[in-house]
């Protein structure tokens, strides 16, 4: 299959889910359509994308895959409530997010504030409410919750933000792109094999399967920010569907504002091999990996 057939099965599995977490009189609350605006506003969707690989990779049944579905839309909402905080005046600023303007922009700073804790505090009580019924996903909730925080994407925006206008080392540069994009994207290709086998942490650290992913998932993180950055040089708004040149504008550290265009290609070249690398590993070990290849492909080129 292509990436763009990956990616419909992807929208049409995932928007059910996502519309039925606000319903009735909650459609009333400001806050709560400032929210729905940039959750349904499109985007990729492709951390979703990444745990359906991973279930149908690593053998996962119908009812799991219910619950595989509800752990998408869950890491969906965090991923929008960190885009909604990332483009507030006191952020990046941009106004500019998934080819319409950003969610302050049209609701205000304020409710677009408030919009972001709506959905964080709302994938939390999902990760409880379904570790509440089913005691044995309590490991993949809070490692879904955990990866979220100052572990990932939260410590990885502060070093961010705190690196605004310096000249920081590579090793600083990686843990940043690690934390802040690295970190979902870990939750989004690991969660669903550790519900398929009801992992705990300790037997997460030690299955051979586990740790594969981990390490693929670290590549994937990679590429796709180091992508990400050589969208904002490269690309165009009209196709990235955000601004472009910011990182520049605000003296950001990335991987082309540290090693320029060239190097950050080169960097993203290794990270795809390395990919591939895992990839091959978990072939070895009787996996199906061709959906996991075709998604590697198309980080390495992708232009939106
Ligand atoms: C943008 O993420 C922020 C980064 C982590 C680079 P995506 O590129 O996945 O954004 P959407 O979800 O498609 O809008
Ligand atoms: C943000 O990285 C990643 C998040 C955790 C939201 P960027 O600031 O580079 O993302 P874009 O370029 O605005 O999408
Ligand atoms: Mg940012
Ligand atoms: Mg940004
Ligand atoms: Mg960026």
């Amino acid at each position: 299959m292509t990436i763009e057939g990956f990616a419909s099965e992807t929208a049409k599995w995932l928007e059910p889910e996502l519309g039925s977490v606000f319903t009735g009189k909650q459609l009333d609350d400001i806050t709560v359509k400032a929210a729905l605006y940039s959750l349904n506003a499109g985007g990729k969707r492709i951390r979703p994308l990444m745990m359906r690989l991973t279930a149908l990779m690593t053998g996962c049944g119908e009812e799991k895959m219910a619950d595989v579905l509800y752990y998408a839309a869950t890491l969906e909402m965090i991923h929008t409530y960190s885009l909604i905080h990332d483009d507030l005046p006191a952020m990046d600023n941009d106004d500019l997010r998934r080819g319409k303007p950003t969610c302050h922009k049209v609701y205000g700073e304020g409710i677009a504030t408030l919009a972001g804790d709506l959905l964080l505090n709302t994938a939390c009580e999902r990760l409880f409410k379904i570790a509440i019924a089913k005691p044995e996903y309590l490991y993949a909730s809070y490692f879904m919750c955990r990866n979220a925080g100052l572990e990932g994407m939260v410590g990885g925006q502060s070093i961010d933000l705190d690196s605004e206008g310096k000249t920081i080392d590579l090793e600083l540069l990686y843990e940043l792109q690690r934390k802040k994009t690295g970190a979902l994207i870990e939750s989004a290709v690991v969660t669903p094999y550790y519900l398929i086998k009801e992992l705990n942490g300790e037997q997460a650290k030690e299955d051979k399967t586990a740790c594969l992913l981990k390490k693929l998932s670290e590549h994937i993180g990679l590429s796709f920010q180091i992508r990400d950055d050589i969208l904002d040089v490269e690309s165009d708004p009209s196709v990235l569907g955000k601004n472009t040149g910011k990182d520049e504008r605000d003296s950001k550290a990335t991987f082309v504002t540290l090693l320029g265009e060239q190097g950050a290609k080169d960097r993203l070249s290794e990270e795809i091999a390395s990919a591939k690398a895992v990839l091959s590993e978990l072939g070895k070990m009787g996996y199906d990996t061709d959906g996991y290849n075709v998604l590697v492909d198309y980080l390495e080129k992708r232009d939106s």
